[in-house]
């Protein structure tokens, strides 16, 4: 049986919490906020408490707290593998500190040459997008006029490039759009490439296996973060193939990563081992295990359900206002995870989100959500403008409003938000035309 609403929102920290407002009251912070991070789970944060009394040094001591630290580590390792559908013989798990730590310390152990081709796409975050471009050529997919990805564009650059790698984010953090992750992994497969998911924006939204419907759809790579799972412990994992992870050495070096160090040569270990340098995480390691034991329990069917429910009643609300523009396909919204991006001619994004966080405790996020080059499409902002935003204030940067919901937002927060809107928007106009920044958006 599924869990009600009301049990849902009894497993997240810290929702009844008063924030301060404006004008000097307090009320509970409505969090539209969850596609940057989500508040913890309850039984993560007692988990983490017990399982701390037991901490001991791991894969490195001689103590019962030793041994039980290391056992669970390796536990939860192999609940992420399962979690995901990867078959232990061919896959293994490493730890990292969240999906942008994953990224680069896959990026630095499988780019070898800087003539290396990636193929990405103009939907990515930062994450996935800077730690390539630093290292080997890219490529990037463009999207379509709605935002979407072109996977027929992604098959031309793969037929007329030697693309070593593809790497897609599994859902956009800017629309909501969710990728077709099996379809790219069976374009990559095709041309000798090798697949890298970035799993930031689905974890908590959708149910992900490595497996595709045939072999050629698996997916070589994932990667995702904790804190955007209800476990913000400063832990992420990356799952890969072993036979690849095995042929390279990522940039971080250090104790646990060795079979032994002589005086002028050192042998390093297979992976996991010799991607997590140093003293793991154990406190975020324990919270994913149990984010994944709590999510599970959920169940992503519930909250599909849910966050179709909260993501057309935002929508519906949002297209009640004649001027209000809405990023992404407002309208077939199935293929969405929960995040809208909006904005409102003739006001700058930066007053109104601030004006709804001061004056209606409404927490949303506001810029180009370090995904520029997608937000500056979706904007239709000229490429030659771009440089005109170095240094600026943040005020002065173009940027959208964002909403992004997690499994315990209501339909009352909803109403709440387009109440809200609809009683500041015209001082969030007034703000912005006193302002040095009359730009729209
Ligand atoms: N990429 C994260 C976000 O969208 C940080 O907010």
């Amino acid at each position: 049986m599924s869990m009600t609403a009301e049990q849902i929102r009894n497993l997240v920290v810290g929702l009844d919490e008063e924030v301060l407002l404006a004008d000097g009251s307090r009320r509970p912070l409505v969090n539209f906020d969850n596609a940057a991070t989500t508040p913890a789970f309850k039984p993560v944060l007692e988990t983490v408490c017990r399982e701390l009394a037991m901490y001991g040094s791991i894969g490195r001591g001689f103590s019962r707290k030793s041994d039980y630290s290391t056992d669970l580590v390796e536990s939860v390792r192999m609940k992420i593998l399962r979690f995901v559908g990867a078959e232990p013989d061919e896959y293994t798990c490493f730890f990292a500190n969240n999906a942008t730590d994953g990224l680069n310390k896959l990026a630095s152990a499988l780019i070898t040459d800087p003539d290396d081709v990636v193929l990405t796409t103009r939907m990515e975050h930062h994450s996935n997008d800077l730690p390539w471009r630093e290292r080997c050529r890219v490529l990037y997919a463009e999207t379509d006029k709605s935002g979407r990805i072109d996977y027929d564009e992604i098959e031309k650059l793969l037929q007329e490039n030697d693309v070593k790698y593809v790497t897609v984010t599994a859902a956009s953090n800017v629309t909501g759009y969710i990728t077709d992750i099996h379809r790219v992994a069976g374009l990559a497969h095709k041309y000798d490439a090798k697949i890298i998911v970035d799993g930031a924006q689905i974890i908590s939204h959708r149910n992900i296996s490595m497996l595709g419907d045939t072999p050629e759809e698996d997916l070589d790579f994932f990667v995702f973060s904790s804190h955007k799972m209800y476990a913000p412990f400063g832990s992420g994992a990356v799952v890969g193939l072993k036979s690849v992870l095995n042929n390279h050495r990522p940039a971080v070096r250090g104790g646990g990563t060795v079979w032994i160090v002589a005086d002028d040569w050192q042998r390093y270990k297979d992976a996991p081992a010799v991607y997590e340098a140093g003293s793991p995480n154990f406190p975020g390691i324990v919270a994913l295990g149990k984010a994944i034991d709590v999510l599970s329990e959920i169940g992503y069917d519930s909250i599909f359900n849910h966050e179709q429910l909260l993501m057309k009643k935002l929508l519906d609300g949002l297209k009640r206002f004649d001027d209000v523009i809405l990023y992404g396909d407002a309208e077939d919204i199935r293929g969405r995870v929960g995040v809208v991006s909006f904005n409102f001619p003739g006001i700058n994004s930066y007053f109104l989100a601030q004006t709804l966080s001061e004056k209606c405790a409404i927490a949303t996020r506001r810029g180009a959500f370090c995904a520029h080059p997608y937000v500056w499409r979706l904007m239709d902002i000229p490429y030659d403008d771009l440089s005109g935003f170095v240094k600026c204030d943040d005020a002065n940067t173009p940027g959208m409003v964002r909403i992004s919901f997690g499994i315990y937002n209501t339909e009352e927060e909803v109403d709440r938000f387009l109440q809200g809107l609809s009683d500041i928007k015209e001082e969030a106009r007034l703000r912005t035309e006193e302002s040095p920044y009359h730009h729209n958006f």
